[in-house]
């Protein structure tokens, strides 16, 4: 009998659920725009895009079939139409971020995140704490521990030349763009280049920690039950973020019983050499701890490695990928930097300074970075109350809108009808016009209020890294990557897959 009940009342249940999703389609005020069918009824299909690991190349198809502006999802819509990108993202505006951002937190709602943060406000209030240890001018403090990674990160690559293997370079700038942040953030460099290897497995729980937030994301109410059965089912460790939060909290603990570490910085000024995050935290702190508290300080820890060191490590294989399958290109960028070498103007270690004065290394940059943005999914953000007209089409309140790099990167009205191209020299045109339009339309940062504040850091990274390695040795593409593209997974960063290369030291 009991039973029964029980069956009936499901079976209710999904009648109502079927019946509801079916009105909601008929009666919605956005009926009109195109997309996937099964998108129209529940975010299964968007699911199952995202869980396939390929949605960026899925949304550039999309909106090469159905125009401007597509349904992804019963309230999602993707847009790629350059006069949106001002009204969604520009300073200013009170699109806050969607319930996707939910699963990058402790499901707690007082325990905020700065890249998910749903409450405008409080963010921006949140990110002025932060910005000067981010700014152009304290890259200076930085500088240092970038070149103690990238010497080290040679010497390896010089070991690895010598025994004649082949390297997965994207494991290897795995382990420098962690050791650099570890280095930046705790002025303790973690160890993933002198071990080769996952210290304490912090590189598979941060991939854990993707794929978990950015599947159940989608149905992020399910997020406070998914996270604590997760945790409970990870024991005393703990799984994902609870994993990087716990090994955070252990290298501030060894921070603050380092007697040496007791010096306080002004970190509005521009210090001399050397002083890490978490010194500059702790001033913060020990100056105003009611405006600046500890849950900032672990929090601005926490996000420097979980934003700062995938982003930064696949940027750096995008670049190198790009030049050797464009041998013209990186033969250009060598003799660049074999120039400045003959003029004096390059030291060993190369300095940032020095790499601003090389323009093709900066459209390299620019370009993989447009070729290959390191986020994979729409930027996905919440009409506010009174809705808002974009690309002509009225959205009510709630509507969930964002555009996707890599469609943006792909706009042939753009980027012309090379844009599938590798091509560095496109930002190296004399014509003022066609770069500012570019330049509006490149967002491998995001944009306005919540662009990227580690930025200037993985430049100082790239930039630093980058010349160096095209001065110093010759690569070659494994067979596979010689004739195809390689293999990537979209779990939010789009992650290339085994990226070998063989590698030799150069001979001058
Ligand atoms: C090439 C490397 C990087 C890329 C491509 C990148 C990309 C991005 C993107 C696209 C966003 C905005 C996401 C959104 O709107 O939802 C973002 C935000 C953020 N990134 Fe990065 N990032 C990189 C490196 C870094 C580094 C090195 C750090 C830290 C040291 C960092 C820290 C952050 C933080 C804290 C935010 C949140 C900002 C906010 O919401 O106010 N990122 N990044």
């Amino acid at each position: 009998m009991h039973s029964e009940i029980l069956a009936g009342a499901v079976g209710a249940t999904l009648v109502a659920i079927v019946l509801l999703s079916f009105l909601r389609v008929i009666f919605s005020p956005l009926r009109a725009i195109p997309g996937p069918t099964a998108a129209r009824f529940n975010n299964l299909w968007y699911l199952w895009r995202v869980w396939r690991g390929h949605f960026e190349l899925d949304n550039i198809k999309l909106h090469e079939r159905h125009g401007e502006i597509v349904r992804y999802g019963p309230n999602r819509y993707s847009i790629s139409c350059p006069t949106a990108l001002k009204t969604i993202y520009g300073h200013g505006t009170k699109f806050a971020k969607s319930d996707w951002y939910k699963t990058w937190s402790n499901p707690h709602p007082s325990q905020w995140a700065i890249f998910s943060d749903q409450n405008i406000k409080r963010h921006s209030e949140n990110r002025r704490q932060y910005q000067s240890a981010y700014s152009m001018s304290s890259l200076v403090n930085y500088e240092g521990y970038v070149d103690e990674c990238a010497d080290l990160f040679s010497h390896r690559l010089e070991e690895i030349a010598k025994a004649g293997l082949y390297a997965n370079m994207g494991h290897w700038f795995q382990c420098y763009a962690f050791d650099v942040i570890g280095l930046i953030t705790y002025s303790k460099r973690l160890g993933f280049l002198d071990a080769g290897d996952d210290i304490s497995g912090v590189i598979a729980a941060l991939e854990d920690h993707l794929k978990y937030a950015t599947l159940v994301g989608i149905y992020s109410c399910l997020h406070p039950y998914v996270f604590a059965v997760r945790n409970w089912l990870a024991g005393s460790s703990g799984t994902g973020r609870a994993y990087v939060m716990k090994f955070t909290q252990e290298r501030i603990a060894e921070h603050q019983r380092d007697e040496t570490k007791a010096v306080l910085v002004d970190d509005s000024k521009e210090q001399g050499p050397a002083v890490e995050f978490l010194t500059k935290f702790f001033s913060k702190n020990a100056q105003d701890p009611k405006a600046f508290t500890m849950y900032h300080l672990i929090m601005g820890c926490v996000s420097n490695m979980v934003a700062g060191s995938d982003t930064t490590a696949i940027s750096l294989s995008a670049m190198l990928y790009f030049l050797l399958k464009n041998p013209q290109t990186f033969e250009a960028l060598r003799q660049e930097i074999d120039a400045k070498k003959r003029e004096g103007m390059l030291s060993q270690r190369v300095t940032f300074k020095e790499s601003q004065r090389m323009p093709y290394l900066q459209a390299v940059m620019k370009e993989a970075l447009r070729m290959h943005p390191a986020t994979g999914l729409p930027l996905e953000r919440v009409v506010p109350p009174g809705g808002v007209m974009i690309c002509g089409r009225f959205f009510p309140e709630g509507s969930i809108v964002g555009t996707n790099s890599w469609v943006a990167h792909r706009d042939v009205s753009i980027f012309g009808a090379d844009a599938n191209e590798f091509k560095p020299e496109r930002w190296l045109i004399d014509d003022k016009q066609q770069m500012v339009l570019m330049e509006r339309n490149w967002m491998p940062f995001g944009l306005g209020s919540r662009t990227c504040l580690g930025r200037h850091i993985s430049f100082l990274e790239m930039s630093k890294l980058i010349p160096m390695l095209v001065r110093d040795f010759d690569f070659e593409l494994d067979w596979k990557l010689q004739t195809q593209a390689w293999e990537t997974k979209n779990y939010w960063f789009v992650k290339p897959g085994d990226f070998r290369i063989k590698i030799s030291v150069r001979s001058f």
